[in-house]
């Protein structure tokens, strides 16, 4: 008489699902682990001393999972906020107010904090263990503006609460934008953008203004910010994690102590 699982295991919906029996052996494993879906994207076999939490502090991996508890408690902080000079900051209130959804924006915001301290740290850990250095290298400067993209939603998400702290020191922040190289009208080689005597780059052209949206903080301001931190940055984070996790595959898995 079969067992209730040699019966699940033999039938049409199991084998359609899983092509393989149970991995118990190496062979098996590693067809299991390339012919699954979510299973490939781990690497079939690790260096025991790379993947050791003394060596990695597990600091990237920690990185992701706040990227992913970011994410969904964005997600539901959406429902309920809306980025308009009327709504914003009532919406925040109401958001701290109705107990459950209070917890969420402090997760939302502490996640967030954590992921700045732990973005540094693995990127500390990195340069102690000298993981920057061929074959690696690339994945270094992938790692630099995966740093910029976090410090970057950090401070698009810091104006949406729409007070008083979140207005003014959006435009702090922002004035330094006015010292960008180049593009900054208060910047250097800002004169190189000077066509027929004609300045390319003023205080309604340059990067501050880019960013604002116009000359001050504003309603424009707190709409460029939302699709920035909802959206834009978001997604280029998502796809250059992606493809970090990527090259940590092709690089020869984690490096390990020599
Ligand atoms: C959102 C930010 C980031 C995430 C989610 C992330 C995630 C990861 C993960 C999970 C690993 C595997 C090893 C480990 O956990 O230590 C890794 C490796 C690596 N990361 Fe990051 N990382 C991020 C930012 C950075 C930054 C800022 C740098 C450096 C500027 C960097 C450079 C590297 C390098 C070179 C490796 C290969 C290390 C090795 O083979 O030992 N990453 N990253």
């Amino acid at each position: 008489m079969p067992s209730i699982g040699e019966i699940v295991r033999n039938s049409q919906i199991w084998k359609s699902v899983f092509r393989h029996p149970a991995p118990l052996d190496r062979r098996n494993r590693i067809v299991v682990m390339l012919t699954n879906f979510f299973l490939h994207l781990h690497p079939v076999s690790v260096k025991k001393q790379g993947i050791a939490l003394s060596y990695t502090w597990c600091m990237g991996g920690v990185t992701f999972f706040l990227f992913l508890v970011e994410t969904v408690t964005g997600v539901l902080l959406m429902f309920y906020y809306r980025p308009t000079l009327e709504w914003a900051y009532a919406d925040i209130l109401a958001l701290r107010d109705v107990a459950s959804l209070g917890i969420l924006r402090e997760l939302h915001r502490w996640a967030a904090h954590a992921m700045v301290i732990t973005v540094w740290l693995h990127m500390y850990r990195v340069f102690l263990t000298g993981s920057y250095k061929p074959p690696r290298e690339f994945n270094w400067v992938i790692g630099v503006v995966l740093l910029l993209l976090t410090l970057l939603l950090s401070f698009t998400g810091y104006l949406l609460p729409w007070d008083q702290l979140a207005i003014w020191a959006i435009t702090v922040g922002s004035n330094m934008a006015r010292a960008t190289p180049l593009l900054g009208y208060e910047g250097p080689f800002q004169a190189v953008l000077n066509v027929g005597g004609v300045d390319m780059i003023t205080q309604g052209s340059d990067a501050r203004f880019g960013l604002l949206g116009a000359r001050f903080v504003g309603e424009e301001t707190l709409n460029r910010f939302y699709v920035l931190h909802c959206v834009a940055i978001p997604l280029a984070a998502a796809l250059l994690i992606a493809i970090h996790f990527w090259r940590v595959r092709k690089d020869g898995g984690i490096s390990a102590p020599l």
